[in-house]
């Protein structure tokens, strides 16, 4: 909306509403039990879909324990919400071709997720040794079922913020000359590496970026002391990566689409001696990245972003519901209570420019 105003106003104002297609999330952490029917319903609100990682204790491993946990959020929708769960397999050294049939036949099962084991939280059951799964990731390409990979090695002679830049060389482009048509989302990237290698890679490859990626550097981990609700996995890089990755999300380019990586955990959890990582941001998540696109002056291709390069790379629909996001201050709440377990919001405390209408 354009608005002219009297002679010392600025000639035009910001819109003060945005209507898109219903987005979609392709990375959310719902968990289960108490957790999962607490923020399931934040990620209900905002989203038309959502890609629902795997890494539970236990791993959902087969397509038996994805039905199950889908029946789970299903039951636990709130009452009139219209959302789908697109469930995912969490890839272990024993994992068959077999199983991909059965998840791929299932028409509820969207995609197999590569956690290098001890890369991230409950990555413990993950791949040690991908070699050993080269007959699956086979079937994987001939059957046209999506890897999403959380790329970083996990040798601990590379450093941490290294590790993403890494696996590319040493995991990702071997991988790739192996098996070239096989569909890779490279999950939640945090580098100026892995943005230009989505964007310039031949064959099916897409990446997701997450709001706070884009909205912060690695600076805010250490703001006046250490503040854990800004620690994920892969962590917050420098300044010249994030600009890269907004950069990248506001490029138009359909590689790159929505993904929260929103990953609740409990408060005293992150607020301990050894912290777990993990951002939550599925209750705000979309007016957070409409910040982020906003500060970019790019609001126009949220809508790409959000709702229409996903579906297009997963091959589904794109969404036919829409939202709507208006220019309400709204202020981020201290803490949720779920159940009785506190989770601490990103950005807890601070106003937000955005609310969904
Ligand atoms: C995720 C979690 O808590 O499950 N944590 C995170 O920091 N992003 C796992 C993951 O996606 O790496
Ligand atoms: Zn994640």
């Amino acid at each position: 909306m354009t608005l002219l105003h009297a002679s010392n106003a600025p000639a035009v104002s910001p819109a003060d509403s945005l209507t898109i297609i219903r987005p979609d999330d392709w990375h959310v952490h719902l968990r289960d039990g108490a957790m999962m029917r607490g923020v399931l319903q934040h990620t209900a609100s905002q989203f038309g879909r959502a890609i629902i990682m795997p890494n539970l204790k236990p791993p959902v491993t087969t397509t038996a324990q994805a039905l199950a946990y889908r029946e789970q959020i299903i039951a636990a929708l709130p009452a009139g919400a219209s959302f789908e769960p697109l469930m995912v397999l969490y890839l272990t050294n024993d994992t068959t071709a077999d199983e991909i049939s059965r998840a791929r036949d299932s028409g509820v099962v969207h995609a197999v997720k590569l956690y290098p084991a001890g890369a991230t939280t409950n990555s413990a059951a993950g791949v040690s040794d991908l070699g050993k799964c080269m007959p699956v990731l086979e079937a994987m390409q001939t059957q046209g079922m999506p890897l999403l990979v959380h790329g970083e090695v996990t040798d601990p002679g590379v450093d941490l913020f290294d590790r993403e830049a890494v696996f590319i060389e040493r995991v990702l482009q071997p991988l790739r000359r192996a098996l070239p048509q096989l569909k890779i989302v490279f999950e939640h990237i945090t580098t100026r590496e892995a943005a230009q290698y989505v964007a310039e890679a031949d064959g099916p490859i897409a990446a997701t970026i997450t709001a706070h990626h884009l909205l912060y550097n690695r600076n805010e981990l250490f703001k006046g002391g250490m503040r854990p609700h800004y620690y994920c996995l892969p962590v917050l890089k420098r300044e010249t990566h994030r600009l890269a990755l907004v950069a990248a999300a506001t490029s138009g380019n359909p590689r790159f689409f929505l993904g929260t990586d929103s990953a609740p955990h409990a408060r005293a959890l992150k607020e301990n001696a050894c912290g777990c990582a993990g951002c939550y941001t599925a209750l705000h998540a979309m007016a957070l990245y409409a910040l982020a696109f906003e500060r970019a002056d790019a609001l126009d291709r949220l809508e790409g972003f959000a709702s229409r390069h996903g579906p297009a790379f997963y091959g589904l629909p794109v969404n036919t519901a829409s939202i709507t996001l208006v220019r309400r201050p709204w202020t981020i709440p201290a803490q949720l209570m779920i159940d009785d377990t506190s989770v601490v919001p990103l950005d807890a405390g601070m106003t937000l420019d955005w609310t969904l209408a």
